[in-house]
């Protein structure tokens, strides 16, 4: 039995003996970048390094992240995906390349030092080539050069092996290690291309030597990265010869915790019990992401926007599920407490945070029942002209209102139409589902614009803006505002920073007269590397409650500001143009949020 900790720790004395810097993993809620809701990859805090600005800690880097993603949501409850999962992943910034990345990944795995993993149950895939990059001929090199036969390295397209964390920014192709999940041994010719499903995906090298500029323009890097992923979950599974992540000490405390609440038993093998270990499952996988979105130091709770309205989608869903297991009130906090148990030791904000977490889960789960009650109230208001209809049918328009108006799942109108001996027209449901998401998505896809990946010239500048305007609110309103999150793109900045009460127009005015002032000093914007505590001790200020390096980046603008910040900024002041406070409003409790723009 090899347990998380260990495998974290393997993979960070592994790279350690390569020269690799451990740097820490950071928040779930990327800063300043608003391409994405949550971090989704462990490269996603390090894209400015990718794309040119200097780590400080250097060029070989190590670490484990946790990460949302929430794409593969339909997935969950199979034997590999997770909204939430650990990389545990290593980086070279402009350093090695494709060669040694392969290597040291070949000698984690099967080195008897290291996982000592059966090289017979690995296999590769690799690039075949497109318009945009050509078929990668060295990586399937380096394989056969360590000894995979030629069968066993599978050449995919770039829907299998061209990876990039979102619409714009690094991106290349990558080669993706594959253990062996079918029965006995594999036969010679199996590989990931012609036996998809007896093969498990584990690791990920990404060759990072291009960045996508827009849907059109895909240009190379100054310099060629390494970003590699291993799934920490998955290769528990395959380490310790289970067939899934649930079966591992990852998730059998929250499954077992679960168990002892409905009294029903998970893990029959039997056909009948299907769906009910896919409710176990994803009761389990959604109630650990929750736990993992509220402890995270940046503070996300269930709201209808954003990261808040994920949270509040997954512990809702969780909830559905356990009416399935016939768990009807609240229930999610005995499991809650199996996710601290098992993942404080790696992410002690958990322990930190346990009150807050529990308190969020236990006022969401009150507002959802009180949901569910308000529906079944209304389907019962609806119920006497329902039967009336001689073909029992339910149109998918009242379906389709009882969710939209009162948050009523779909899953719950079946349910109790069925009991009543209706149908329901799910075409027409989920026509207006499909209309109703496709708005959503318009207004989901505005996010994609700018971000961390954005350098625009814009973008910048408002990075640059944004510490001028946080240490003019420290001026006008005292030392104790703290920033709380901070999101910019090419139009405007955001800004959010705790305080008591509503600024005042004076006060407002004050910020702006400072941060205009410093624009027309034109002041030198200078970087340094240096000890976290030389940082510290020489006042610069950093973000509360965010991981930092030993050694890093500060940033000064002039005699006006220093912050710890991994860049990019403009040269100097003078070019920022004028800076006005568009609105200042409360973000929530304790927290003001000020959006602002230079004209
Ligand atoms: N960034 C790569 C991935 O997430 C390693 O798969």
């Amino acid at each position: 039995m090899i347990s998380p900790d260990t495998l974290r720790q393997k993979y960070l004395d592994f790279f350690k003996s390569k020269n690799h810097a451990v740097i820490s993993g950071k928040s779930l809620i990327p800063e300043n970048d608003p391409t994405v809701l949550f971090t989704t990859a462990g490269m996603h805090p390090l894209v400015p390094y990718l794309l040119g600005e200097a780590h400080p800690a250097g060029k070989r880097l190590v670490n484990y992240q946790k990460c949302i993603r929430t794409g593969d949501i339909d997935e969950v409850g199979d034997a590999s995906h997770l909204t939430c999962f650990e990389m545990l992943g290593n980086w070279s910034l402009g350093d090695y390349f494709k060669k040694e990345s392969i290597a040291y990944s070949w000698e984690f795995l099967v080195s008897d030092k290291w996982l000592a993993l059966d090289p017979k149950k690995l296999s590769v895939t690799v690039f075949m080539g497109d318009e945009n990059a050509p078929k990668d001929e060295e990586s399937a090199a380096c394989w056969r050069n360590i000894g995979i036969p030629e069968e066993k390295i599978a050449w995919l397209p770039a829907s299998d092996n061209w990876w990039a964390a979102g619409p714009t920014g690094p991106c290349g192709p990558d080669t993706e290690i594959f253990y062996w999940v079918g029965e006995g041994m594999p036969p010679a010719a199996s590989n990931k291309g012609n036996d998809p499903d007896s093969w498990m995906e584990i690791w990920n090298n990404v060759f990072m030597e291009y960045n996508r500029i827009d849907a059109k323009t895909l240009v190379k890097l100054p310099m060629q990265n390494v970003d590699t992923g291993m799934g920490l979950e998955r290769t528990i599974t395959i380490l310790n010869g289970k067939k899934s992540v649930y079966d591992t000490e990852s998730f059998k405390p929250i499954i077992a915790a679960l168990e002892a609440i409905s009294g029903i038993a998970y893990g029959s093998d039997k056909d009948k019990d299907k769906d009910k270990d896919l409710s176990f499952r994803i009761i389990a996988d959604h109630v650990r992401s929750a736990v993992m979105i509220l402890g995270d130091p940046k503070g996300v709770v269930p709201s209808n926007v954003g990261a808040g309205y994920v949270l509040r989608r997954l512990i809702r869903r969780a909830m559905r599920h356990g009416r399935k297991l016939a768990m009807e009130g609240s229930f999610l906090r005995k499991p809650a407490e199996a996710v601290i148990a098992i993942l404080s030791s790696a992410y002690p904000e958990l322990e930190d945070n346990s009150q807050k977490i529990m308190e969020e889960l236990a006022r969401e789960e009150a507002k959802f029942l009180e949901t569910l009650q308000k529906g079944e109230h209304e389907f019962e208001k609806m119920l006497p002209n329902l039967l009336k209809n001689p073909q029992k049918i339910m149109s998918g328009r009242l379906a389709f209102k009882l969710y939209d108006t009162y948050g009523f799942p779909i899953e719950l109108t079946l349910e109790l139409a069925a009991e009543n001996g209706l149908s329901v027209n799910r075409e027409e449901f989920d026509e207006a589902f499909k209309k109703h998401q496709e708005l959503s998505r318009a207004g989901a896809e505005q996010v994609f614009k700018g971000g961390l990946a954005d350098q625009s010239e814009m973008t910048v500048k408002y990075h640059t803006t944004t510490h001028l305007l946080h240490k003019a609110l420290r001026m006008v309103l005292g030392e104790r505002v703290e920033q709380k999150g901070s999101n910019i793109n090419a139009e405007r900045l955001r800004f959010d920073f705790s305080h008591p009460e509503p600024m005042s127009p004076e006060e407002i005015a004050r910020v702006e007269a400072i941060v205009n002032e410093q624009i027309q000093r034109d002041l030198p914007v200078k970087m340094e590397i240096m000890s976290l505590e030389e940082a510290k001790a020489s006042g610069a200020m950093a973000l509360f409650g965010e991981k930092y390096e030993d050694s890093v980046k500060v940033y000064s603008v002039g005699d006006f500001s220093k912050e710890l910040c991994g860049g990019p900024h403009v040269g100097h002041t003078g070019i920022l143009g004028h800076f006005v406070i568009k609105k200042e409003q409360s973000s929530s409790a304790g927290v003001r949020r000020i959006r602002a723009v230079l004209e």
